[in-house]
C-alpha cells in the first residue's frame, strides 16, 4: 500500500459526490468587507454550481445562489427553524464524511510512519477503531434525521490537513485541528439534542465526543513528544495548527461569538490538553473573518444577482422558443 497519499487520492464508492474544496477553503480567507465577499463568492459560482448538481444541495443553490452554504452553516441549528431538516441533514452528512476522513487520517498515521514509537502506533490504531465506530454511528444518525449517504457533496478540506509527511505536523493537523473542530461540533450537536429533546442525538454525540477528547489528547501529547528538545520544530507545528484552525473556523461559523453557529468547546478542549492561550488564539483567529452583519449583507446581494441571472436565463429561453 502506498505511503503519503495526496488528498485528491482519497477513495470513495459511487454513492459519494466529490466537491472541489476551493469553495470551503475560500471561506477561511474572506475579509470583513461586503464587496470583497460578494466578488470572491461570485468568482466561485461556476465551481459551486457544478458541485451541487444532482445532490440535495441543488434546491438550496437554486433558492439562495452560490452563498447557500453560508446560509446553512453560519446559523445555529435551532428546533423550529423552517430549514431545520436541511440544516440537520447537511450538518450530519458533513460529520459523517468528516469521521471517514478522520478514520483515513488516523489509519494513515499508523501506516505512514513505520519507525514511530509503538505507543504512537497503538494510539493511532485505537483512534482508527473509534473512528470506524463513529462512522457507523453517524450513518445511523443521518438516517435518524431523514438523510442518506451521498445526498450532499463531500469536500476533502478536512483531509487536506491530514497529509503531512512529518509526524508532528500530521498529529497537529489531524489530532488537534480536525479533532478539536470535532469537539466543538459534537458539543453543539448535544446542545441541539437537549433543546430538541432528541435523546438519540444527544446520547450518540455524547459518546462520540468522549472519544474525540481522547484523540485530541493523543495529538497534544505526541506533538510534544515528536518535537522534544526542538523548539523551532514545535513552533512550526503550532503555525501549521493555526493555519488549519483558521480554515476550520469556516469564515467565523465556528467562533467565540455569542451568535456563532458553532461555539468553541472550551472545557472539552481544556480536558484534551489545549492550553487556555491556544483556545484564546482560536477565538482570535476565527474572529478575523467576516462578521455576521457583513455576511448577511453579502448574502442579500448574491441572492439578488442570482435571481436576476435566473430571470435573464428564462427570458432568453422563452425568447428563443
Ligand atoms: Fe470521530
Ligand atoms: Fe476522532
Amino acid at each position: 500500500m502506498k505511503r503519503f497519499i495526496h488528498f485528491d487520492e482519497l477513495a470513495r464508492d459511487s454513492r459519494f459526490v466529490r466537491q472541489d474544496s476551493a469553495a470551503n477553503n475560500l471561506l477561511a480567507m474572506l475579509p470583513d468587507d461586503v464587496d470583497t465577499v460578494v466578488d470572491v463568492i461570485e468568482k466561485f459560482d461556476p465551481i459551486i454550481e457544478a458541485s451541487v448538481r444532482g445532490t440535495a444541495a441543488e434546491p438550496l443553490y437554486e433558492e439562495y445562489g452560490p452563498a447557500f452554504q453560508l446560509v446553512v452553516i453560519n446559523e445555529p441549528i435551532l428546533a423550529g427553524d423552517p430549514k431545520l431538516t436541511e440544516r440537520l441533514q447537511m450538518r450530519v452528512h458533513g460529520i459523517l464524511v468528516g469521521e471517514m476522513q478522520a478514520l483515513e487520517g488516523a489509519a494513515r498515521s499508523l501506516w505512514d510512519f513505520p519507525d514511530a514509537p509503538w505507543e504512537f502506533k497503538m494510539n493511532m490504531a485505537r483512534q482508527a477503531w473509534d473512528e470506524a465506530r463513529h462512522v457507523q454511528i453517524q450513518e445511523k444518525l443521518l438516517q435518524h434525521v431523514g438523510g442518506e449517504i451521498g445526498m450532499y457533496p463531500e469536500s476533502t478540506f478536512l483531509f487536506e490537513a491530514a497529509c503531512s509527511e512529518d509526524p508532528a505536523m500530521r498529529v497537529a493537523g489531524v489530532n488537534r485541528g480536525l479533532e478539536g473542530l470535532a469537539c466543538d461540533v459534537f458539543r453543539d450537536m448535544m446542545r441541539y439534542g437537549v433543546a430538541a429533546r432528541d435523546e438519540t442525538m444527544t446520547q450518540a454525540m455524547d459518546f462520540v465526543l468522549a472519544d474525540e477528547i481522547t484523540h485530541v489528547r493523543f495529538g497534544s501529547e505526541w506533538v510534544k513528544e515528536f518535537t522534544r528538545n526542538d523548539p523551532e520544530h514545535f513552533a512550526r507545528t503550532q503555525d501549521f495548527r493555526r493555519e488549519v484552525d483558521r480554515r476550520f473556523s469556516l469564515g467565523g461559523a465556528r467562533s467565540a461569538s455569542p451568535d456563532a453557529a458553532i461555539q468553541i468547546a472550551v472545557q472539552d478542549r481544556l480536558d484534551a490538553g489545549f492550553t487556555k492561550e491556544e483556545i484564546d488564539e482560536i477565538a482570535t483567529l476565527s474572529a478575523g473573518g467576516p462578521s455576521k452583519d457583513t455576511l448577511q449583507k453579502a448574502l442579500v446581494i448574491l441572492r439578488e444577482r442570482h435571481e436576476a441571472r435566473k430571470a435573464q436565463a428564462s427570458a432568453g429561453q422563452s425568447g428563443a422558443e
